[in-house]
């Protein structure tokens, strides 16, 4: 099995040197726990492997994007100019067009490393949640076939049990990261578990990550506070 390294520190070594080669992994958690900083980590780290990358924003717009990851030094807007990236902001009012826009980006600049984020606004845009998981399904379906190391994000509620916002996305990937933000006391600790990686023997431990001005680093050989919480 190919493994294509994720450019987060720590985080390959709970999943065997990487995500496998081809699969969409999806990172769910509640907001601000960090999963669009580690998509763009992800797509930088690749771009700098001379794999060029697509980010799909289906919230922010890029000229945000751009600036948030100017802090972490990674310079989209150059990568784009050189033809090692393409960042775009699909507008979800044309929900029909999203896989023609997805599959024309990655084979413009023949990209290696997709990321998707966040399927949990089309729920904003399609009322209907059997019209919403079809789409995702649909999508997914194209997105295997484009044969890129995908990155999908899924916002989760606090509390919710289901892994996704739809309960879903994460039957059709091939991994899930669950990303955790929990209260200890008197702070909240940041941590994550791999909860599924199709063909890898990953840990099932809880692991505590940082966001440094660098990006996101995970602590493989340490177990969350929020693992012995009681
Ligand atoms: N320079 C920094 N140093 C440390 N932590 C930071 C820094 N910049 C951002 N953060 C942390 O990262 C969080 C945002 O990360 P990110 O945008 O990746 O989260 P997200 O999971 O994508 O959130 P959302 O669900 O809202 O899209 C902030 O809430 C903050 O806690
Ligand atoms: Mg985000």
């Amino acid at each position: 099995m190919k493994r294509i390294p994720t450019g987060i520190p720590g985080l390959d070594e709970l999943i065997e040197g990487g995500f496998p080669k081809g699969s969409v992994i999806l990172l769910t958690g509640t907001c601000g726990t960090g999963k669009t900083l580690t998509s763009l980590q992800f797509l930088w780290y690749g771009i700098q492997q001379n794999e060029n990358g697509v980010y799909i924003s289906f919230e922010e717009p890029i000229e945000e994007v751009k600036k948030y990851s100017k802090l972490f030094g990674w310079d989209f807007e150059k990568a784009e100019k050189e033809g090692k990236a393409i960042l775009v902001r699909y507008d979800p009012f044309h929900v029909e067009d999203i896989i023609e826009l997805v599959t024309s980006s990655v084979r413009k600049i023949n990209a290696k490393r997709l990321v998707i984020d966040s399927i949990s606004a089309l729920g904003m845009y399609i009322r209907d949640p059997s019209e919403v998981r079809r789409t995702i399904f649909n999508l997914l379906m194209n997105v295997y076939k484009l044969g890129c190391t995908t990155i999908l994000t899924s916002e989760m509620l606090p509390d919710q049990i289901q892994l996704s916002r739809f309960g879903v996305e994460e039957f059709i990937v091939d991994g899930v990261i669950v990303f955790y933000y929990t209260k200890i006391d008197s702070y909240f600790a940041r941590a994550l578990t791999v909860w599924k990686m199709r063909y890898t023997h990953h840990s099932q431990k809880i692991h505590p990550y940082k966001i440094t001005e660098n990006g996101i680093v995970v602590f493989p050989h340490e177990e969350s506070a929020i693992a012995h919480k009681v």
